[in-house]
């Protein structure tokens, strides 16, 4: 009968009474009319409504129940990217609007197409932009309190590595206890500089810093993200710096994250680290190819390594790190 009467208020729910437990309290909304003893309290505001809810504002109810909606989506920065099958793909703008409606902070929706080439970036659709913000797939990301700039639509970043940035910085203090001095820091493969960002962010902790990238929008991204004194930032080829005299034998802490190369990549990069030094990378290994990938680590490391699974990446392979403690005697 409330109902009927339109006088339910929009996702309130029965309560019990505060002062006394044996009565439930039954919201209305403010002046309906009711024979009943009325209490006034405060509740919390409704629970947000999904964006499947508000999806159904915008679509009749036959396309509704006709096509099964995504249920993932990723957020970075300002923008929302989605993957769509081609059964939803017809509907994108009405599902980037209803996410819009759902996230109040964020600007656009993207569909995202997947990665590809050599800088890994990805492919994106504009399905819809906030009423009065402009579209644009440049956005800034907050990771572990900092702020970086990046663009999916043109460099690669990926927040599901930012525990993996955690212990590099963890790797990096014990490697400056070790040296009982600042360390210098040499990262091929910088990207936007999510790696570097919460080393140079902590007093004293680098000395000297290289932050290299094939990727031209990755250097502009990276100069705008890192800014440290003793900085060189390059749009350069990893595998030729080992020709240089100013990289050889110069870095104290090696990064190497380019996951599909990094084994085959990293007897070009050995030159690069003094005698004492740490070297951290990651790589993407078949699970069928985990022993032998071990073994050829260890083979080019002249030590004991071990590749630890962090976390599965494919049906059937797993992101691994390493991390190397190379001492001269
Ligand atoms: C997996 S991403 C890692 C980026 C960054 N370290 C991060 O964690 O977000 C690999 C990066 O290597 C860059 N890249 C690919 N080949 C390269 C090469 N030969 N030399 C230098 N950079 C390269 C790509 O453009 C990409 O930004």
């Amino acid at each position: 009968m409330l109902a009927d009467a339109n006088a339910l208020p929009d996702g309130a729910r029965v309560q019990p009474h505060p002062d006394d437990e044996s009565r439930r309290l039954i919201p209305v909304i403010d002046d309906f009319d009711t024979k009943y003893p009325s209490v006034n309290m405060d509740v919390a505001p409704p629970s947000s409504r999904t964006y499947r809810e508000h999806l159904t504002d915008l679509l009749p109810p036959s396309v509704m129940s006709s096509i099964e909606w995504p249920t993932r989506h990723e957020f970075i920065g300002d923008l929302i990217l989605i993957k769509l099958d081609d059964h939803q793909r017809p509907y994108g703008s009405e599902i980037g609007n209803a996410l819009l409606l759902q996230h109040s902070r964020i600007r656009a929706v993207y569909e995202d197409h997947g990665v590809s080439g050599q800088f890994r970036v990805r492919e994106l659709e504009l399905l819809a932009v906030r009423e009065h913000s402009t579209p644009g797939t440049r956005t800034c990301i907050v990771e572990s309190g900092q702020r970086l700039w990046t663009d999916p639509a043109k460099v690669y970043y990926s927040a599901r590595l930012s525990h993996e940035r955690e212990g590099t910085l963890a790797c990096a203090q014990k490697l400056r206890a070790l040296l009982g001095r600042s360390i210098d820091v040499c990262d091929p493969y910088a990207g936007v500089g999510p790696s570097l960002k919460p080393l140079i962010s902590e007093n004293g902790l680098v000395r000297k810093l290289f932050g290299g990238d094939l990727n031209p929008s990755a250097i502009e991204l990276l100069e705008e993200n890192i800014e440290h004194p003793s900085a060189t930032l390059e749009c350069v080829d990893a595998l030729t710096l080992s020709t240089r005299n100013d990289m050889l034998a110069s870095w104290d802490l090696l990064l190497v994250n380019i996951p599909h190369d990094s084994l085959s990549h990293l007897p070009q990069l050995l030159p690069l680290l003094r005698g004492t030094g740490v070297i951290r990378g990651w790589a993407v290994v078949d699970e069928s190819d985990f022993q032998q990938s071990e073994l050829l680590l260890q083979e080019i490391l002249g030590m004991d390594v071990e590749l630890e699974i962090r976390r599965s990446y494919s049906a059937n392979s797993n992101l691994c790190r390493f991390e190397a403690w190379i001492q001269s005697e």
